[in-house]
């Protein structure tokens, strides 16, 4: 544990360094042309299929969350500071909307981090948060895949054999549509009134 709550600041410092330097990177893949829109990516380039393994032990892909709009956030359950703060801010935001509005809000907290994070492990921490949560896992291929499609950068670091390593990532809440569209990426400053107003509009708008 020594050092630990030390370090928490470093792996944040280097994962906006990363992500800087991965927007400003010349971009190699046809499918993958990265224009930015005020810094961020262009939002048609996130998004997409997945297969994951939820709290509860059973395989669930994108299509099964389909017709509901999604609040996703990537992250770990051992994260010390960036991921419960987060998760907090996005159980104080849809505490701020109605129960019609919560119901056609699928919340999802998908992690980097699956040696550590079991299906169990994933059980008993999305209970801190929204009632409604729902955590993802997999395989290091599966999540791999999951982080991809949504342009999320995430590595180990001080990974030294022990269990107490932290994980380096990029944290924006994605808000994506019934259709699965990107609707919002909402950064780290977004307070919970501001989510919550991002989603009641969004909610509002839906046919
Ligand atoms: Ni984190």
């Amino acid at each position: 544990m020594r050092g630990r709550y030390f370090l928490a600041g470093v792996p944040l410092v280097v994962a906006g360094a990363v992500f800087v330097a991965w927007l400003a990177a010349p971009n190699s893949g046809p499918e993958t042309p990265l224009e930015t829109r005020a810094g961020w990516p262009e939002r048609a380039d996130i998004g997409g299929g997945f297969e994951l393994v939820d709290h509860t032990g059973r395989t669930v892909t994108d299509r099964d969350f389909l017709g509901r709009f999604r609040l996703i956030y990537f992250g770990y359950t051992s994260c010390p500071d960036v991921c419960p703060t987060t998760l907090q801010r996005m159980t104080l935001a849809l505490n701020r909307l109605n129960g019609d509005e919560v119901r056609q809000l699928q919340p999802l907290f998908i992690s980097i981090d699956p040696e550590r994070d079991t299906p169990e492990v994933m059980a008993s921490y999305v209970e801190n948060f929204h009632p409604r949560l729902i955590g993802l896992t997999g395989s290091p291929e599966q999540v791999a895949k999951a982080a991809k499609a949504y342009r999320l950068y995430y590595s180990a670091v001080e990974k030294e054999g022990d269990d107490h390593y932290l994980m380096d990532h990029t944290s924006f809440v994605y808000l994506i549509s019934p259709d699965g569209d990107l609707l919002e990426l909402m950064p780290d400053e977004t307070t919970p009134v501001e989510m919550a107003a991002t989603i009641r509009e969004a909610v509002a708008r839906a046919p």
